[in-house]
């Protein structure tokens, strides 16, 4: 036996990211489960459904046929040329099959986006609040996070005036924007999208587009960045509008000069994308009736929450455009949303995601609800929180 306390194992300096504190909530809400109680989840950003019947039915038929081997490192080439005819029907606009690269969820995607946009020190704007990974991915590659603060008046996301203010006090390589975005569930307009790409485009800084809940549009049509350019960097996933978080799969669009960038990139980090997942995800195209009336019951559930959340107490949130998130403001009730999430989850066995996860400076003073679960438990978590609102103040 080597003397392993001679050399202890240290951890890297920039491995220390920050933990998801949400897994706390998640984790005292499994001790109530445990202990009998019956818990109404709206803490963690994922769809309640399983994925399309025709991509189990297309997975259930691969492993009967045996082997499952490697892909081509872009991904399998009719599921490339599938996602291209997506976007054709979606938004009208035609993008080459040899721009579309097949990745291990989103969260490959920005690895694969970060790597091949940027060097280590470079600086990457993004909105705050925002999805914590996008920060926690670009320090641990050697990036520096820029989080620009949004307001109500620009619907909470980044604009163009801001981007340039922020380059011109510090000079920025990159800029990520989602829309509809996590955890605000607020989308940009197209105005207001090609406002930022605009002042993106002019200043030189690359930009990156979180397209993830596209499909989940309520407010108005979501409008895809290759309608107004080919040099963006798209990233999309079959997590959420498909239902199919665990099985892993997503895609980029990329501009045709990183294409071999980026194929280089995944032989060597990847070799390639589980072959099961990508026949599942090319069959759930044809899955989109289904999901469709999925997300009529997420609209349903906004509709609930909307109307309801004001009733029981909770009275300002965001604009509740997109995806499947309502993000209210309880600075009226508390100085200390990570508490407060804690006492609703205790107290009202209703689970959210407090807000200091996606905001280090304010989320302190807001809550996230998902609403991907069923009808009933949106209905079900108005009435709780009413009654406890009422006996807590
Ligand atoms: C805004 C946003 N982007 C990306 C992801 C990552 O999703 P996946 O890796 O499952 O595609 C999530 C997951 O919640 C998200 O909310």
């Amino acid at each position: 036996m080597l003397d392993s306390a001679k050399h202890p194992m240290s951890a890297s300096a920039r491995s220390n990211v920050p933990p998801f504190m949400v897994m706390d909530v998640v984790a005292a809400a499994a001790r109530l489960e445990a202990a009998g109680r019956r818990i109404i989840h709206m803490e963690i950003g994922q769809p309640a459904a399983a994925a399309p019947a025709t991509a189990i039915a297309a997975a259930r038929a691969a492993l009967a046929a045996g082997r499952i081997g490697y892909t081509q490192s872009l991904g399998i080439p009719s599921l490339r040329r599938r996602i291209a005819r997506h976007y054709a029907e979606t938004q009208n606009v035609d993008i080459d099959p040899a721009r579309i690269v097949v990745t291990t969820g989103s969260s490959a995607g920005f690895i694969l986006a970060f790597l091949s946009l940027f060097e280590a020190g470079d600086r990457v704007a993004i909105a705050s609040p925002g999805y914590p990974p996008y920060r926690h991915i670009l320090t641990a590659l050697g990036c520096e996070p820029v989080l620009i603060e949004t307001r109500a008046q620009t619907r909470w996301a980044l604009t163009g005036a801001a981007l340039t203010a922020a380059h011109r006090a510090r000079p920025l390589h990159g800029v990520l924007a989602a829309s509809p975005a996590n955890p605000t569930g607020t989308m940009m307009t197209a105005e207001a999208l090609a406002d930022l790409m605009g002042a993106a485009h002019d200043a030189g800084i690359r930009f990156i587009s979180d397209e993830i809940y596209h499909g989940l549009d309520y407010a108005f049509p979501a409008v895809s960045a290759a309608r107004l350019t080919d040099e963006a960097v798209i990233i999309n996933s079959f997590s959420k509008y498909f239902c199919m978080t665990g099985w892993r799969i997503g895609w980029m669009v990329v501009p045709p000069a990183l294409v071999r960038t980026v194929e280089r990139l995944q032989q060597n980090l990847a070799i390639s994308v589980p072959t099961l997942s990508q026949i599942a995800a090319e069959a759930a195209f044809d899955g989109r009736a289904e999901m469709d009336a999925i997300k009529h019951g997420y609209e349903d559930n906004r509709k609930i929450l909307v109307e309801g959340l004001p009733r029981a107490g909770l009275d300002r949130f965001l604009p509740v455009d997109g995806a499947f998130y309502l993000y209210a403001d309880v600075s009226r009730f508390t100085s200390d949303s990570f508490d407060f999430a804690q006492r609703m989850l205790a107290e009202a066995h209703v689970a959210a995601t407090p807000g200091v996860d996606f905001d280090p400076t304010h989320g302190r003073e807001f809550v996230r609800f998902c609403y991907a679960g069923s009808r009933h438990d949106a209905q079900a978590a108005v009435e709780r929180i009413g009654r406890w609102l009422k006996k807590t103040g």
